[in-house]
């Protein structure tokens, strides 16, 4: 058998463990013949590939990002959503004429949802998921995103020194798009006081009313995590912790500063719980090939790498709950999640 492997949506810690996993499981276990396809899907419809082997997929275990590349995919999710013949045949063509028997597709819920429609065309195709932040539906997590906590809790643990010594308000605003699963884990373990998500409402009043019920407590210093995602009402500021920090400041009259870590969060090389869940991921895509079970999305149920069909994922976004564990715990601890 002959597959292809593409990496698709925003770069994470893991995804070059996850090739590994898939290309060393497919040749070694497998026998099979594996290319990597590069930059996506535009890779496959250009048929832009590399053949991979047991040496070249070596010494990338430990690489962050993707040795493959990786596009956003608007141009292809066009080409499938025209429903124009001529499009449709232009996807089946390049994955006829690259003599693909399944395309193993590493991405987010856009790359899962894309993923499925291929399957819906007849294309065998596998997806696994890929993302920091933890919010494809049908897997309790993502590789990346161990990394991605991982990081900025480092990045809190910083700012505790530099607002304890000013005696300020430090606001950090950590990415997960819509949901805030990175700033709810991460916001927890570098022990913020406030941790504001998009699925949580919250009252700038309030997490003002705890900041100055700290400093009568004699704490003249608080850490404020905000997930990017949160609903902002009247602001045009492109990052909500410019927003957030100005009014904490307003209302205080505490001196605050907001740190906005971005695509650090992205970068660097993956934690070892990541290494092993895409190596353990990757190793799973190709026992699903091989036993030719296709149209499958593998996934984390009950702790276990398991999979499940793609059309179950597509659509769906894994947010955080007001009953999630961590939610309840940080509730019950006085730390301020918003209602
Ligand atoms: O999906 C991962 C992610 O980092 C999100 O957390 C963030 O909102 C988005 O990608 C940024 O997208 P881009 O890399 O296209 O700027």
């Amino acid at each position: 058998m002959k597959i292809g492997i593409l990496s698709s949506g925003g770069d994470c810690p893991g995804i070059n463990a996850t090739i590994r996993g898939v290309g060393k499981t497919a040749i070694n276990k497998y026998g099979m013949e594996v290319i990597g396809i590069h930059n996506g899907f535009s890779g496959l419809l250009n048929k832009d590939t590399s053949k991979l082997t047991d040496s070249s997929l070596s010494n990338i275990l430990t690489l962050g990002g993707t040795i493959l590349g990786t596009t956003r995919e608007k141009a292809f999710r066009k080409l499938l959503k025209s429903g124009k013949e001529d499009d449709i045949d232009l996807i089946k063509e390049s994955y006829k004429e690259l003599r693909l028997d399944c395309l193993v597709c590493i991405g987010g819920n856009g790359t899962q949802r894309t993923t499925w429609k291929l399957s819906e065309l007849g294309l065998n195709v596998i997806g696994i998921p890929k993302t920091i932040d933890n919010d494809v539906f049908g897997t309790e997590i993502t590789f990346g995103f161990q990394s991605a906590v991982d990081i900025a809790t480092d990045a809190i643990d910083r700012l505790h020194s530099t607002a304890r010594s000013h005696r300020r308000i430090m606001v950090i605003e950590l990415m997960g798009h819509h949901a805030g699963w990175i700033t709810l884990h991460a916001g927890m373990a570098g022990g913020a006081d406030v941790i504001l998500l998009p699925e949580l409402e919250y009252d700038l009043e309030k997490v003002a009313k705890v900041i100055n019920k700290r400093k009568k407590q004699g704490k003249e210093y608080a850490i404020v995590a905000v997930a990017e995602g949160i609903k902002i009402k009247e602001s045009n500021d492109h990052h909500p912790a410019t927003y957030i920090s100005k009014k904490i400041q307003e209302l205080t009259g505490i001196e605050t500063r907001e740190t906005i870590l971005g695509y650090i969060q992205r970068g660097g090389s993956p934690s070892s719980f990541d290494r092993n869940l895409g190596t353990l991921m990757g190793g799973k895509a190709a026992e699903l090939i091989n036993d030719g079970n296709f149209g499958r999305m593998v996934s984390v149920q009950n702790g276990l790498v398991s999979d499940i069909p793609l059309s179950e994922v597509a659509d769906n976004l894994r947010l955080v709950t007001p009953n999630d564990p961590m939610v309840l715990q940080a509730k019950r601890m006085g730390v301020y999640l918003g209602e």
